[in-house]
Parts: C-alpha cells; sequence; structure tokens
C-alpha cells in the first residue's frame, strides 16, 4: 500500500519547537539528563524528553496500576513511567547494570518514588518469565537489548491486560531499518521484530515517529 506522506521530517528548530510546547523535565529530570549527559556518549541510550511526556501521559490515560520497564539505564523512562501511575501502583524495571541502575535509585529517591519502583536486575527474559500470569500488566515499555525485543514482547504480552499497551522504542532505528545495505545483528532483529508485530492479530499497532520510532501496540 501505498500512501501521500503527511509525516515531516523535523529540522533542528522544528524540532526545538516540538520540544519547547510539551511539557517539560522537571527539576529532577533535568539533573539526571545532565548528569547522563556527562557520561559520554552512552548517554544517547537514554529516551528523548519529549518521549518521557509522552510515556507519563500513556500510562495516565491507561490508569496503569502495573508498569514494567526493560531497559532502564540511568532512569529518565522509568521517572516518567512512574509518575503516571494511580497512587498505590507499581513500576518493575528490568536491567542488567548495576552500575547504570544506581543512577536510576538515586533519581527515583529524588522524585519521591522509593515506594512506586522495584529493580529487578536480572536478564529481562528471566525476570519476565518469573512474573506470576495473574498479575496483570497495564502498561510495558521495551527499551533494552535489540536482540531481546522478541522475547519480551511475548512475555509481556501473556501478562498483559486487554487493552493494555506495550511500547517499543528503536523500531525506526536511525532510519537503518530501511537500510538493505544493514545487516548488522540489531538491525536484523528490529526489522524481524517490527514484522512479526505486524503479523500478530492478538494486538492492534501503530508506530509513532516520535524520537526513534515508538511503537504501541495494544493488546485485543
Ligand atoms: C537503551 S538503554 C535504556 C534507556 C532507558 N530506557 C532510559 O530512558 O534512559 C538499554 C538498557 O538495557 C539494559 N540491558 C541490556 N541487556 C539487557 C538484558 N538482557 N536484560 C535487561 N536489560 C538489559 C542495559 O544495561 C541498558 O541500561
Amino acid at each position: 500500500m501505498s500512501s501521500t506522506p503527511k509525516s515531516l521530517g523535523l529540522d533542528t528548530d522544528l524540532h526545538q519547537y516540538l520540544v519547547a510546547h510539551g511539557t517539560p523535565p522537571d527539576a529532577v529530570l533535568q539533573r539526571l539528563a545532565d548528569d547522563t549527559s556527562a557520561m559520554g556518549p552512552i548517554a544517547r541510550m537514554q529516551i528523548a524528553p519529549e518521549q518521557g511526556a509522552f510515556l507519563t501521559m500513556l500510562a495516565g490515560m491507561l490508569g496503569a496500576r502495573l508498569i514494567v520497564e526493560v531497559g532502564t539505564f540511568t532512569g529518565y523512562s522509568s521517572v516518567c513511567l512512574a509518575r503516571g501511575l494511580v497512587p498505590g501502583g507499581r513500576l518493575i524495571c528490568c536491567d542488567v547494570s548495576a552500575e547504570f541502575t544506581a543512577r536510576a535509585v538515586q533519581a527515583w529517591h529524588e522524585a519521591g518514588l522509593d515506594d512506586s519502583v522495584e529493580l529487578r536486575l536480572a536478564p529481562g527474559a528471566d525476570t519476565l518469565r518469573a512474573m506470576p500470569l495473574d498479575d496483570l500488566i497495564d502498561l510495558a515499555f521495551i527499551d533494552a537489548d535489540k536482540s531481546g525485543y522478541a522475547v519480551y514482547y511475548e512475555e509481556i504480552l501473556q501478562r498483559l491486560r486487554p487493552g493494555g499497551v506495550i511500547a517499543v522504542d528503536n523500531v525506526l532505528w536511525s532510519g537503518r531499518i530501511i537500510d538493505s545495505t544493514d545487516t548488522s545483528v540489531d538491525t536484523v532483529a528490529l526489522r524481524a521484530f517490527n514484522d512479526m508485530v505486524l503479523a500478530d492479530d492478538r494486538v492492534d499497532c501503530v508506530m509513532l515517529p516520535i524520537a526513534d520510532g515508538l511503537t504501541l501496540c495494544r493488546k485485543r
């Protein structure tokens, strides 16, 4: 199917305008972004601020009581997700790095989220498989190793309530997703993942051109 594109490629000025017209990061998120930025090029793993505002809104719109995140890093997305929880709700964060997540733990404390967030330091697949099937997830955010996406998606979907949403980051992969000369492991894994989601009749899906591409999969 072909169609006339209506999406804009955002140049720097237009992108700045877009960011300036959404809810800005508060002092906790700004401090976290600044400190993560000082870590050097690895800071690119952090989600974009407009994506953070979107995740908070999405969690709030879903009335999320249980959120799962795979790939926490220094904590930006987790703070945003946890802020959308209903009172008493929980966010379970999966990561393998004690070093990165020490910064996240500090950010949760600064944000007053100590009682809302649980860190599971283990491979994401192990943590998800250990979760009960009847503790229904309202929202999940997948943003870890790209070759693991399909497993995370499947384990989460089995525990997702009908109407619940899985948000998946980096699905456009800086445009490399359609570069047929790029056959690197991560690119191939993301392509296969995107095709798999499209063919999955258990969900409705939409790919948003926010940041590096964000797919929302809503369980039917
Ligand atoms: C792109 S970063 C996440 C960025 C984060 N969402 C943010 O907003 O700052 C990816 C994270 O996935 C973690 N990771 C890598 N392999 C993993 C695995 N097998 N299970 C869980 N986490 C993993 C890395 O340690 C890293 O912190």
